[in-house]
């Protein structure tokens, strides 16, 4: 299932599978219990041979916990529990899971008790793989106290760790990491993936994810008003190709990039498009940046700018120049000055075509978020912003740090998206693709590698390439990043990735779609 569930769309699910359906939670956790214990066995072949640890939680998560013991003591492994607070505070499911897990001979120690933690840091120096069913989706507040050195104390012994639904100390409806969390090897979650488990910081903590089936009917799982997924390019919506076709059928784009001594930006924005199929590409830069352009494209058309005292082409010569553009790609190596804001501001009033701001771009409209929000309200056509962090704080004119963007992704792109009006791409590892009505994607391809100069004026010339042929602004966004980061992943994880090392991928990934 490509939805990522909350953490209170879960609860529901549990509810209404213990009431409606009549399974009994502590069967649930029986079976939760049983499907990570089968998990675990095969992703750690030698599991008898190894100490197991097991955290658990005061709530079902530590339930859950239990059961994983009881199993795996049943098994004949070696295994010691934990408890993350007082057994006499246990109750409901996770009381009862306790109590038969007693009941087979095992034994609980609480970490708040001093000769128990020292007995701790014996076990957990000896452990050969961790289970973690301490808070999982139940987190409601940041990890502190005994719990927070502890977990640290769990990193740095950087053992193989199993965490139980959602590595505990991250948010399962953010992603944020609270306070600290536990770096697992594998998460372990049940019926249904959370937020929590692809997007950063706290995706970067679970390891390998794997969805086990624990008795919740796929009908309370299908929540048609919730609208945070995966972003799997399986189901878009894609305009036909004809055959008979020619180029007047794809689409103009007008990009407007580059300057002196960036012109490369300009190249590789037209390169990106022209990867994805547009009938024409015309790209418009200053008139002394154009002989270096001309030397590297030779599919695309150029408009020489005449540039302002300031050395930035001016709006007026793009909006007489006669080009029926079908859309619009704006910023990549533009450069800087007080006059771009304008032009930038001026040409999207006027043409109402489907318009990707990136780079430059963005720090032009920056200081003019509320007139950007108007004229994208008084639109038709949708209006696209691709920052990366940094610029996604400049937009907001640094009221939130780059870094406070990175703690909740998610978050701030849904709020952007919805104030201002427009589809938000926040790049970076997991990027988000956020539109103005509340639904937003996660993306899973790419890497490290793309970090680098060039890569998003690639991702803005894909996205406006895919515009221009008339796809779907939602089917453009998803296609694109997925494309562009599948691009990635293709040349191999690693430094040293050049954009123009993804053309020859692009060509080949855009093919599934004709
Ligand atoms: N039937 C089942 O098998 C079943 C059903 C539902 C859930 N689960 C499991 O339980 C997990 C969460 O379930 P839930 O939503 O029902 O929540 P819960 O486990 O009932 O409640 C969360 C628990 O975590 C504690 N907690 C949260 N944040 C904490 C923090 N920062 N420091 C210390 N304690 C903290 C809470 O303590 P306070 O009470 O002090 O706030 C509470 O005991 C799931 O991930 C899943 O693994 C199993």
């Amino acid at each position: 299932m490509a939805k990522l569930l909350t953490s209170a769309q879960m609860r529901e699910a549990d509810r209404r599978t213990i009431e409606e359906l009549g399974l009994p939670g502590v069967v649930l956790m029986e079976n939760a219990g049983a499907q990570v214990v089968k998990v675990l066995k095969q992703r750690l072949p030698d599991w008898r041979k190894v100490p197991i640890l097991v955290l658990a939680g005061h709530g079902n998560n530590g339930g859950d916990g239990f059961v994983i013991a009881r199993r795996l003591l049943q098994s004949g492994a070696r295994v010691s529990v934990f408890l993350f607070g007082q057994c006499d505070r246990l109750q409901g499911d996770a009381l009862t899971h306790f109590q038969v897990f007693e009941g087979c001979g095992g034994l609980v120690r609480e970490v708040g008790i001093a000769t128990d933690l020292q007995r701790f840091d014996q076990l957990l120096s000896h452990a050969g793989v961790v289970v973690d069913a301490v808070f999982g989706t139940g987190l409601t507040r940041p990890v502190e106290g005994v719990a927070l050195q502890l977990f640290d104390k769990i990193n740095r012994a950087a053992k193989p760790l199993l965490a139980v639904d959602m590595p505990s100390g991250v948010s399962a409806d953010t992603g944020q990491i609270l306070g600290i969390a536990l770096q697992a090897q594998w998460t372990v979650t049940f019926a249904a993936e959370k937020i929590g488990h692809r997007t950063y910081p706290g995706a970067a903590l679970c390891g390998e994810v794997i969805r086990v089936d624990i008795g919740i009917p796929a009908r309370y799982l299908d929540i048609p008003e919730h609208g945070i997924a995966r972003n799997l390019p399986d189901d878009l919506q894609v305009p036909q190709r004809h055959p008979d076709s020619h180029k007047g059928s794809f689409g103009h784009l007008l990009i407007w990039a580059g300057s002196l001594g960036k012109e490369g930006a300009a190249v590789l924005t037209a390169l990106g498009a022209l990867r994805t199929g547009p009938g024409l590409v015309t790209v418009a830069t200053p008139a002394n940046a154009r002989a270096a352009l001309l030397g590297q494209l030779t599919e695309a058309m150029s408009l020489p700018l005449p540039e302002d005292a300031e050395g930035v082409a001016v709006a007026s010569a793009l909006l007489e120049s006669g080009i029926a553009a079908d859309a619009l790609a704006i910023g990549p190596g533009l450069g800087r000055g007080a006059a771009l804001t304008e032009a930038i501001l001026t040409l999207l009033s006027r043409w109402d075509l489907p318009a990707v701001l990136d780079a430059d771009a963005l720090n032009a409209v920056a200081a003019a978020g509320h007139r950007l929000a108007g004229i994208s309200r008084g639109r038709q056509s949708p209006l696209i912003l691709t920052p990366h962090p940094g610029e996604f704080s400049r937009l907001l004119s640094g009221a939130i740090s780059a870094a406070a963007v990175q703690s909740d992704r998610l978050g701030y792109a849904l709020q952007l998206a919805h104030d201002w009006q427009v589809w938000l791409v926040l790049k970076g590892a997991g990027t988000v693709i956020a539109a103005p009505d509340g639904r937003a994607w996660i993306n899973e391809t790419g890497h490290h590698g793309l970090a680098a100069g060039g890569s998003g004026d690639l991702l803005t010339g894909i996205i406006a390439g895919l515009l221009t042929q008339g796809w779907p602004v939602e089917s453009a966004l998803r296609a694109g990043v997925w494309m562009h980061g599948a691009a990635a992943d293709a040349e191999g994880v690693g430094a040293g990735l050049l954009a123009s090392d993804l053309l020859p991928h692009l060509r080949r990934l855009r093919r599934q779609w004709g």
